[in-house]
């Protein structure tokens, strides 16, 4: 459990000084292209510096734009902020890979990045499409690519510096292990779906052992109800401290050591997310006893896209 008291400020150190990630993180998975751009800008200014995006999310040009808006109206600095994107399952093949990081920057409107993640273990078929699928509407996926071919390209953008850190998303412990011990450069993050009814203990005690940041989306089982914000334990606890239920399992997300990603999309939710204070200890175990246990994304099994099919786009 971290011990600073102000846990808006809480900063978590990468590998190889590769700089310090904002334990808060604004996800960008934003359908709506108006919308991106509003709740981005609104993050910014609630004071969240880490921002989540991803070449899947089709949005990192409004991304860019708003960034690029709110650090200039802001008088903020590129390097008072942290930026990570991901590459896509088309593009697992090594010789897609720099293309694929490149076309993101110049969308991101950026001269580096600071995290970049394979999206998903899956390699899809390589090409232009996201989803390739055959005629009955199966995914095509790409054997002729292992994850450990598609690291090697991951470690070469390090090397090139216009990256600072590299890792994996959506993976499991035995997925993460083998990558682990054959990599050059050590996975600095990974990034999963985790909340108290998926708290992924194991995975987060193996990455602590070896001062990998286990980076939680999520948090907040992704607003659905009935859910985690109606969860009796959280409400009442967040009853008790004078919080809401969002800010309780975002501050407890941040106690027991992860950095988290939310994604509110109206300034007074970007505020609220942001205002986390630390929970007393009797609160942070009872929640740590919650016996519930939820995946909502499939994604970590088959690599298909499946979170908000409400909302007709995920992952
Ligand atoms: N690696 C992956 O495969 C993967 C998969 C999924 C997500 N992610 C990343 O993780 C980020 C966060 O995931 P998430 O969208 O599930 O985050 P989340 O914060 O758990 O859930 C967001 C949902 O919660 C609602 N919400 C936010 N703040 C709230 C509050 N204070 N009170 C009540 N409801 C609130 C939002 O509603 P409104 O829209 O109405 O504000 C939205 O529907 C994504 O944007 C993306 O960057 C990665």
């Amino acid at each position: 459990m971290l011990e600073s008291s102000d846990l808006r400020m809480m900063r978590i150190p990468l590998h190889h000084g590769a700089g310090q990630m904002p334990a808060l993180g604004f996800g960008t998975l934003i359908p709506d292209a108006a919308l991106t751009i509003t709740a981005t800008r609104d993050a910014l200014e609630a004071g969240f510096r880490h921002f989540d995006c991803a070449e899947r999310y089709r949005n990192e040009r409004e991304v860019g734009d708003a960034l690029q808006a709110g650090l200039a109206a802001g008088g903020i600095a590129r390097a008072d902020i942290f930026v990570t994107t991901k590459v896509w399952n088309n593009n697992h093949r090594p010789e897609r890979v720099e293309p694929a990081f490149e076309a993101s920057l110049n969308r991101l409107g950026l001269a580096y990045l600071d995290l970049y993640l394979i999206h998903t273990p899956f390699a899809f078929r390589p090409g232009d499409e996201q989803d390739p699928r055959d005629q009955n509407g199966n995914i095509l996926y790409d054997h002729g690519v292992t994850l450990l071919d598609t690291w090697k390209a991951m470690e070469s953008l390090v090397d090139h510096g216009k990256c600072r850190a590299i890792g994996l998303s959506d993976i499991t412990l035995d997925g993460l292990k083998p990558i682990y011990e054959s990599a050059r450069i050590k996975p600095a993050v990974v990034q999963v779906e985790s909340h108290p009814y998926l708290p992924e203990t194991e995975l987060l005690e193996f990455c602590q052992e070896r001062g990998i940041v286990l980076l939680a989306f999520a948090p907040l089982g992704h607003g659905m109800t009935p859910g985690l914000m109606q969860d009796p334990v959280v409400s009442a606890i967040a009853t008790r401290v004078g919080k809401t239920p969002a800010q309780v399992l975002l501050a407890w997300a941040v106690q027991r050591g992860t950095a988290l990603l939310t994604t509110p999309t109206t300034a007074a939710r970007a505020k609220e997310n942001f205002d986390v204070s630390r929970l007393p200890e009797d609160a942070f175990d009872e929640i740590n006893r919650i016996q519930i246990r939820q995946r909502l994304n499939p994604v970590v099994s088959t690599g298909v896209p499946g979170f908000i099919p409400a909302k007709g786009q995920s992952a």
